[in-house]
């Protein structure tokens, strides 16, 4: 008896509360102010907002990573997976004034690493893209630039060995002639080799370093069972990164076009074609419950050639788009232009705060996971979710990475 009720005792006194790292207890009069429990080196502007269990404090810091700049929505191809097949947008490159005051802004982001130039178009169409390259890289940054390989004459592929662009992706959609010109309308399969071939054979005769080659590859049912091939490929032309999108059908001819979630999608690619030493980033082929914004995770911005800021590539432009079959209608969402507007304001604007708080806590409903998906009139665009988010990330395949980019 006297042993059992020692044990219960000591059950009960077994962990308390003092175990628990707590923060720092402050009291609010009646006024409002408080002081905070520690010093700020200089003066700082915080977001004060409310949670559901109390309040939240958030540091207004100009601490973008990584910008996408989209030098022009021009192109010399016709892919029948690109957007362009159904938006709204002008075909016209970024001015020369928006690029410039893009750079006066870049050297106000005391964080920034690295600048893609990319978005939806051919960067090397622009008059002016090694000069833009090389104002950024003159910045110190880490630049890439993704391309469809055309305009790799060897003349420019020297500039860009000369200025020592970090990366340069180039997009291959089949290691095959016949479907990579299916797929590239406009495209032809043996100059875009040869270019990629070429830059390789110049930068080994000069022993240059850079740029790095990229491969990006985006996996529909006409392709996918030729991506071992390419893999191959990539590993022969000493790629040193290959990205495998899939695919997010822009056209209704596309919808049926989707590998992801197909029963087999997770053989298809068969594991030894990945046992290279090429460093490939996979796409999810499943629909997983876990979300997570590249873009946002990685402090991101991107701006579009009229030099609208967006928060990433899904929210750039007007366009439809297929989810799982269903047609639906894309806004941008636009947070200023750099043309009326700074960087470090717009990123630290509270409405672009919260929205990337919202993202980065998943503080918004999963449409793919949802039970009322096929009668919830909110998937017919990304205006609103049922949770009142605005613009809605509810349905984004992006979040889940099954679409990829750079
Ligand atoms: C829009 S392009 C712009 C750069 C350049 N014009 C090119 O093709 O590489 C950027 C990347 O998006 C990929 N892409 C095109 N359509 C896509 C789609 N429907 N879903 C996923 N990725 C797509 C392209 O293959 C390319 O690798
Ligand atoms: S080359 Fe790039 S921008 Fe041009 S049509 Fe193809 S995917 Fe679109
Ligand atoms: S918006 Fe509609 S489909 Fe999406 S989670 Fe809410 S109810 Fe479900
Ligand atoms: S979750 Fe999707 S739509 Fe939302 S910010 Fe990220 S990429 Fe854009």
């Amino acid at each position: 008896m006297h042993h059992g009720g020692d044990k219960v005792k000591q059950k009960h006194k077994a962990l308390g509360a003092e175990l628990f790292q707590v923060g720092e207890k402050v009291r609010i009069p009646k006024d409002g102010c408080i002081k905070l429990p520690m010093a700020l080196e200089e003066d700082q502007e915080a977001l004060f907002i409310s949670t559901g269990d109390g309040y939240r404090l958030i540091p207004l810091l100009p601490d973008v990573k990584r910008i996408y700049i989209e030098a022009t929505t021009d192109c010399n191809f016709a892919c029948i997976t690109c957007i362009r097949s159904s938006w709204e947008d002008k075909l016209i490159h970024m001015d020369w004034e928006t690029f410039e005051n893009i750079l006066r802004n870049l050297k106000e982001l005391p964080k920034l690493e690295s600048v893609h130039f990319g978005g939806f178009g051919e960067p090397m169409m622009h008059p002016r893209i090694f000069e833009m390259l090389r104002a950024v890289k003159g910045l110190g940054l880490k630049v890439e630039m993704i391309t469809n390989g055309s305009y790799l004459s060897e003349e420019n592929i020297q500039k860009l060995i000369d200025m020592e662009l970090d990366v340069l992706f180039t997009s291959l959609d089949s290691p095959q002639e016949e479907e990579y010109n299916e797929i590239r309308q406009g495209a032809d399969f043996q100059r875009v080799s040869r270019n990629i071939e070429n830059l390789q054979a110049m930068k080994r005769k000069q022993k240059a370093g850079k740029p790095e080659l990229g491969i990006e590859f985006v996996a529909m049912k006409k392709n996918y069972t030729r991506l071992p091939k390419l893999i191959q490929m990539a590993y022969d032309l000493k790629a040193s990164q290959i990205i495998i999108s899939n695919l997010l059908p822009y056209h209704e001819s596309m919808k049926d076009e989707i590998v992801y979630d197909l029963d087999d999608a997770g053989c298809m690619f068969g594991k030894d074609s990945l046992k290279t030493t090429v460093w490939a980033q996979m796409s999810n082929m499943k629909l997983r419950t876990e979300r997570s914004c590249k873009f946002v995770k990685g402090k991101s911005l991107c701006i579009n050639y009229q030099g609208n800021v967006s928060p990433c590539y899904a929210l750039m432009h007007t366009y439809q788009c297929y989810v799982y079959g269903r047609k639906k209608q894309m806004y941008p969402f636009f947070l200023g232009n750099v043309n009326e507007k700074k960087l470090p304001e717009i990123w630290m604007d509270s409405g672009y705060v919260n929205f990337r708080r919202t993202v980065n806590e998943n503080l918004f409903p999963s449409c793919t996971d949802c039970k009322s998906v096929d009668g919830c009139n909110y998937t017919e665009s990304n205006e609103m979710d049922c949770w009142g988010n605005t613009p809605s990330c509810a349905e984004c395949l992006w979040a889940r990475r099954i679409i990829a980019c750079p």
